[in-house]
């Protein structure tokens, strides 16, 4: 562990929805957890989300609500580097030297362009309709991110990893190329320990994700919270019958955030029979209540306008432009320029 501690570690972050209890289990607290063994940096990618978001009140509004809920979640801008993406310039160049060192060929196999070709071709148009050069060369911009901080590792789910790959590939173009006055650093992709594969089942019983819309975002009132936990469909077994505890999405979640005390008493009470499904459904709000209530308000607060999160945000901004302008210098001596 101590060998890793000056290792770095890179988490993007793309302000693109509101995050639920899904994304924290399953991408926040792993990636803060992160803290412990690596030097940590993590940035909003706004520049990222334009490749689909066209609407500029609503990327404003998920770039602060996504960093919010982040520091919320108990992100320390002390012991770490957060900044927004937009807000590190050098990033726009550093691609640019990087695009030129970079295969068109490679990009035609990157998975999100070959999906979006894929389903134009299946749909008989052309096979680049709708496909903005953005999208096309998100790779190389991801690649920038990574290699501009110098990261070591970075922590992405399963459908990043190709990205990763991309990434440690145009380093290796660069190093090939430019190695003899400076080398960028090879990363290597983290799947975090927690992706199982086991996900965190939504109020359908489902997988949380928001393309089900079955989602419990982690910011709600209360009394929505309330009304959500309500929602989840449960059989109409009476309830001095006995129940099966693993069959439901309530108590499934109850196991996931409750304390061993309730959660086992709770599976005892429905095994044996005499507790209903409505009983259960109070001790599942209970326990969100109390673990969303202390991130809710410290979100609200950062929320509000002339917040300590610009402050914040500028002073990440700062620490990132330092790491990135001395890449970039060395990038652009070794280039000629
Ligand atoms: N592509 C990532 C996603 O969709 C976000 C991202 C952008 C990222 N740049 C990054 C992740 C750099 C890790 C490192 O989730």
């Amino acid at each position: 562990m101590a060998a890793a501690a000056s290792k770095v570690s890179v988490t993007g972050i793309k302000p693109t929805g509101e995050p639920h209890l899904g994304n924290y289990i399953g991408a926040i607290r792993p990636a803060l957890e992160l803290v412990r063994d690596y030097e940590s940096i993590y940035f909003i990618a706004d520049y990222h989300a334009l490749t689909t978001v066209r609407d500029p009140e609503f990327l404003r509004h998920y770039t602060r609500s996504v960093a919010a809920s982040w520091l919320a979640a108990g992100l320390d801008p002390d012991r770490t580097t957060f900044y927004r993406q937009s807000d590190v310039p050098e990033t726009f160049e550093l691609a640019w030297v990087l695009a030129c060192l970079t295969g068109k060929g490679l990009m035609n196999r990157a998975h999100a362009y070959k999906a979006a070709r894929d389903l134009n071709r299946a749909a008989g148009v052309d096979e680049d309709s709708g496909v903005n050069m953005g999208l096309f060369n998100y790779p190389i911009l991801m690649a920038v991110d990574i290699l501009i901080m110098e990261a070591d590792v970075v922590p992405v789910g399963k459908d990043q990893v190709q990205h990763v790959e991309i990434a440690a590939d145009i380093a290796g173009s660069f190093n090939h190329v430019y190695g003899r006055d400076y080398r960028l650093k090879v990363p290597t992709a983290l799947i975090p320990e927690t992706d199982t594969g086991q996900a965190l089942p939504g109020l359908d019983g489902r997988k949380m994700g928001k393309s089900y819309d079955n989602t419990i975002p982690l910011f709600v009132p209360e009394k929505q919270l309330k009304k959500l936990v309500r929602r989840i469909p449960t059989d109409s077994t009476p309830v001095q019958a006995p129940k099966d505890p693993d069959r439901s999405p309530v108590f499934q979640l109850l196991e996931y955030f409750g304390s061993a005390d309730v959660v086992g008493q709770t599976r005892r009470q429905l095994e044996v029979g005499g507790l209903g499904w409505g009983e259960v459904k109070d001790r599942l709000y209970e326990v969100l209540a109390e673990l969303l209530a202390p991130m809710r308000d410290r979100y609200d607060a950062l929320m509000q306008p002339g917040s300590e999160l610009d402050e914040v945000l500028a002073a990440g901004a700062e620490k990132a432009r330092k790491r990135a302008t001395a890449v970039l210098d060395r990038v652009r001596r070794a280039v000629g320029i």
